[in-house]
């Protein structure tokens, strides 16, 4: 497999299409919109974008419902509006990755109508389908009573997305078929025809959605390994630059199916939450660590070391971090983020604090993540110059507080979070051992204790990382001296008999003499 170079020192901005600028003043987000803010990104630090769906849909999980792959949904513009912007992230000397979906469609894609009908046709086995109406596979929501057809057609997540055929892994059932099924190979070539779409289109690769959940009953994931296999040799064959990362979160399992990193999730066995969002965050100041590491350690030793986990600040599907995590804590959280192995994603609007809005409708099956979905604010103009549309025509309402933070007042206060964000960012940037593959040796993490510390290696260097959110002044035991400081937030680290002591609230990258 071919490394992907610019992957390894990415550091990502996750942009939801619908909230981010609107350029026409229709009150949803544009491809335009997110060109003419391009080198704000840039300018964050940002080297790559992952954009979520924006493919032509009825719009009822937001676009993670296709209704066609190969068509830009008009609400963003045109094909070649999509192509402009890939040229505009170029010419930047950065990258874009597209959102690919490829367990389910929404029921109005074209595939799912014909795979309704009862005469056999090339879409009877596109999607899984049970040989009795009043049967629902296995472990899987269905759909019952829509189609000319017998049968139930399983849903991946919401009721309007049925599940694509990619086989069983130990198929018992008549109705089940194996994943070298021609229906099951069918539907993956149709996925590779897709990707190969965008890739000539001059995307760089995909987030891919769900990736883990292909192939059915497959326990040990062998099935869906062997798939991603496939996909990665054709990609090798065709387009070996291409950069995959996986919404998997068992990186032992999705690097070996040759994705180049996979997300650490937020649910599931991770302890992400413990971090930031909970009762008690870490970083918030009175929570514990210990057991997110004792997870990510568990799955960095299982994929061999590799620290190619992608943290995430958060995302369309999680609260935004300021509900939890507040002040100058929010700095030593992305002194945390960016200090990590695998490649950051920064969540549109997280680097100026922008806020969970509370008490919203749901929008386009946003339900409770509609409030992590509201329109980005740049500065203090009407719709906090998101776009010019009437205020309630805007996809989602902005939040409505005074002292909403905007891009501009963060701008213009060296102060700020995203000021910090490009301290950061930059001094990420002019050191490997910080970057995607440095490697990482947790120093300390004591339960319900501060600091976090650990060392980050690379390139000749070893740098000592120090996030201390708490209110107490803390300190561990360190058999090395420190060198100078790379980054600071609140007070310097002192070493003396053998312990480094850090001040309350404070964060440090020192580079420290490799024994
Ligand atoms: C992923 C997406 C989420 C979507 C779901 C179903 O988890 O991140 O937004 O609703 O898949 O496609
Ligand atoms: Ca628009």
């Amino acid at each position: 497999m071919n490394e992907v170079k610019w992957l390894e020192s990415a550091v990502f901005y996750e942009i939801y299409p619908q909230s981010f600028k609107d350029s026409n003043g229709d009150g949803i987000g544009d491809f335009n919109g997110i060109i003419e803010k391009l080198d704000y990104i840039k300018d964050l630090g940002c080297t790559a974008i992952w954009m979520n769906p924006c493919f032509d849909s009825p719009f009822l999980d937001a676009g993670y419902d296709v209704r066609d792959y190969y068509k830009a949904a008009p609400r963003y513009g045109t094909n070649d509006d999509m192509k402009r912007l890939f040229d505009e992230v170029h010419k930047r000397g950065m990258h874009i990755l597209l959102d690919l979906v490829p367990g389910h469609t929404s029921w109005e894609h074209e595939w799912f109508r014909q795979s309704c009908k009862a005469a056999p046709n090339p879409y009877t086995d596109r999607y899984i389908w049970t040989d009795n109406t009043w049967e629902a596979p296995e472990g899987m929501n269905a759909l019952i009573g829509i189609s000319e057809r017998v049968g139930a057609c399983g849903v991946n997540f919401f009721s309007h997305q049925p599940a694509l055929n990619y086989g069983y892994y130990r198929p018992h059932k008549p109705w089940q078929q194996s994943t070298d099924s021609p229906g099951a190979k069918a539907t993956l070539e149709a996925m590779k025809d897709i990707m190969r779409f965008w890739l000539k289109a001059g995307c760089d690769g995909f987030r891919v959605d769900m990736a883990h959940s292909l192939v059915k009953q497959d326990e040990d994931s062998k099935g869906t390994i062997a798939l991603w296999q496939d996909v990665r040799a054709f990609l090798d064959r065709e387009f070996p630059d291409a950069a995959m990362v996986s919404e998997w979160g068992e990186p032992d399992k999705s690097l070996q199916g040759g994705f180049h990193m996979d997300f650490l999730l937020h649910f599931g066995p991770s302890h992400y939450n413990d971090l930031f969002r909970c009762e008690h965050p870490f970083f918030g100041g009175g929570g514990d660590a210990s057991e997110f590491v004792k997870a990510y350690t568990a799955n960095r030793d299982k994929s061999g070391g590799k620290g190619l986990m992608c943290i995430p600040s958060g995302n369309h599907d999680m609260t935004r971090l300021a509900k939890y995590i507040h002040g100058g804590r929010r700095k030593i959280a992305f002194a945390f983020l960016l200090s990590m192995p695998g490649a950051p994603f920064i969540y549109y609007g997280d680097e100026i604090g922008m806020r969970y809005v509370e008490g919203l409708y749901s929008v386009e099956g946003g339900y409770e993540r509609t409030g992590s979905r509201s329109p980005m604010q740049w500065d203090d103009t009407a719709n906090a110059g998101f776009g010019s549309s009437p205020a309630d025509k805007l996809y989602i309402p902005l939040d409505p507080s005074p002292d909403r933070p905007t891009v501009k007042a963060a701008q213009a206060d060296k102060n700020s979070l995203l000021n910090e964000i490009r301290k950061l960012t930059a001094i990420r940037a002019a050191h490997p051992a910080l970057q995607s593959r440095g490697d990482i040796e947790f120093v300390y993490c004591v339960k319900n204790e501060y600091p976090l510390a650990y060392t980050r290696t690379g390139d000749g260097e070893k740098i000592l990382v120090v996030l201390n959110p708490s209110d107490r002044e803390v300190s561990f035991p360190f058999a090395q001296a420190l060198g100078d400081a790379i980054y600071t937030y609140g007070d310097h680290a002192v070493r003396s008999d053998g312990k480094v002591t850090v001040k309350p609230q404070s964060a440090g990258w020192y580079r420290v003499a490799d024994a």
